[in-house]
C-alpha cells in the first residue's frame, strides 16, 4: 500500500475530528498568525497562550508593533526566552511598514525576506493566513515524514533535507481550500500522535501505510545526528624494568600531558624490540591488554610492552629526558592516569602478584 496518494485526505479527515481546534491564532489575520508562529517556534502551546494574549493587548496590529520602542517589545517577550525572536519580530514589522506599505506580504518568498522568518515559518503563515499551497517542514513534520516513508539519513543533512522538502511538497492537497486543515494536521499529528519517543501508532491515521510502524523502526527514525568521528591514535608504551626501577621520560612541554613524566612511547612493538637490541639484554614479555584513553579531540589506544632487563648494555639509555626511578617513586611523580595504572600493574607483577 502506498501512502502518498492518501496522505493529505487522511490527514485532513483526522485533523477535523482529532486535531487541535479553537486556538486563538487559528484566524486569517496574517499579523496574528505570524506572531503565533514565532512564539511557537521554541515554546509550547500552553506557555504561549498567555504571552500571545498580553502581546496582542499591547500591540494589537502590525503598525502599533512597528511604532513601539524596542524595550517595550522585549518587555512583553520577557520570560519567553530566545529574545532574538522579539528583536526580529520588531525589525520585521518596521520593514513591512517601510518596504511593503504596512501590509504583511501574502507570498511565501516575500515573507522569507523578513528577519526571523525561515522557509517553514513562511510556509505556515502563507498556508494559514492566505491558503497558499506551501509546505511546512519543521522538526515535527520531519519526524512524521521520515517514519511514514522510511527515509534514512540524518534530516539535518543537506541532501536528506532536500529530499524531505520535495516529498513534503508532493504530498500537499490539490485544493487550496484545505491548506489550513492540512497544515494544522501536520503539526498536530507530530505533536500529539507521532511523538519523539513513544508514537501512538494505534491511533494514527497513517498506521497501515507507515513504513516505520510496519518495520518496527519508529525508534530509529528519524536518524539521529551522527556523532563526530573522533580520530584514533595508537601508541606502544614501554615499561622497561631494571633492578626495581622503571624508565620514565619527560614529555615535551606542549601537547598532551605536556611536561609530565611518562613512559617512553614507540610507534610499534617492533620499534621497542629495536630499542631493546640497542640498550639492553632482556626479553619482551607478551603485551598486556590495551588501554583506551579518551581525550577531547581523539582516542588513544595504548599497547603496554613490558621489558624486564637483566643487564643494561648502554649507559646512555638514561639522559636529560629519560630517568630510571624506583617503581614506588615513579608512582608519586605525577604521571598521567593510564601510566599510573601501568606502573601499578608493573609493581604487582614484580611483587609476584597476578596482573589484575
Ligand atoms: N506550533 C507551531 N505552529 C503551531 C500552530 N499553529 N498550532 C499549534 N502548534 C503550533
Ligand atoms: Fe508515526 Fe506511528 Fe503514525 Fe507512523 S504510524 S506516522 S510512526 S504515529
Amino acid at each position: 500500500m502506498t501512502l502518498a496518494p492518501l496522505f493529505a485526505a487522511r490527514l485532513i479527515a483526522w485533523q477535523e475530528t482529532h486535531g487541535r481546534h479553537g486556538l486563538p491564532w487559528q484566524v486569517s489575520d496574517a499579523y496574528r498568525v505570524w506572531l503565533s508562529e514565532i512564539m511557537l517556534q521554541q515554546t509550547q502551546v500552553s506557555t504561549v497562550l498567555g504571552y500571545y494574549e498580553r502581546f496582542l493587548a499591547r500591540f494589537p496590529d502590525l503598525a502599533t508593533l512597528a511604532a513601539a520602542p524596542a524595550d517595550d517589545v522585549l518587555a512583553h517577550w520577557s520570560g519567553l526566552g530566545y529574545y532574538s525572536r522579539a528583536r526580529n519580530l520588531h525589525k520585521a514589522a518596521q520593514r513591512v511598514v517601510s518596504d511593503f506599505g504596512g501590509v504583511f506580504p501574502d507570498q511565501r518568498v516575500a515573507m522569507e525576506s523578513l528577519p526571523g522568518i525561515g522557509r517553514s515559518t513562511a510556509a505556515a503563515i502563507a498556508a494559514f493566513a492566505f491558503g497558499r499551497r506551501e509546505t511546512i517542514l519543521d522538526g515535527n513534520v520531519k519526524r512524521v515524514l521520515t517514519r511514514c516513508f522510511g527515509i534514512d539519513g540524518y534530516p539535518g543533512d543537506k541532501a536528506v533535507e532536500a529530499r524531505l522538502w520535495t516529498l513534503a511538497e508532493s504530498l500537499l492537497p490539490a485544493d487550496n481550500t484545505q491548506m489550513v486543515a492540512y497544515t494544522q494536521g501536520l503539526m498536530d499529528l507530530g505533536a500529539t500522535v507521532c511523538g519523539r519517543s513513544k508514537p501512538a501508532c494505534a491511533r494514527c491515521p497513517m498506521q497501515d501505510g507507515c513504513i516505520a510502524a510496519r518495520d518496527g523502526r519508529t525508534a530509529e527514525l528519524p536518524v539521529r545526528k551522527p556523532k563526530k568521528e573522533v580520530p584514533q591514535r595508537e601508541t606502544v608504551m614501554l615499561i622497561a624494568l631494571h633492578q626495581g626501577r622503571v624508565l620514565l621520560e619527560r614529555r615535551p612541554p606542549v601537547g598532551i600531558w605536556g611536561g609530565l613524566l611518562s613512559l617512553p612511547q614507540f610507534d610499534s612493538t617492533l620499534a621497542v624490540a629495536d630499542w631493546l637490541a640497542a640498550n639492553g639484554d632482556g626479553e619482551l614479555l607478551p603485551v598486556w591488554p590495551d588501554l583506551l584513553h579518551v581525550f577531547t579531540h581523539f582516542r588513544l589506544t595504548i599497547t603496554p610492552q613490558c621489558v624486564p632487563l637483566q643487564r643494561l648494555t648502554a649507559t646512555h639509555c638514561a639522559d636529560d629526558s629519560r630517568i630510571w626511578l624506583p617503581l614506588a617513586e615513579a608512582l608519586d611523580a605525577g604521571v598521567p592516569a593510564p601510566v599510573r595504572k601501568l606502573l601499578l600493574q608493573a609493581l604487582q607483577g614484580s611483587a609476584g602478584l597476578p596482573l589484575d
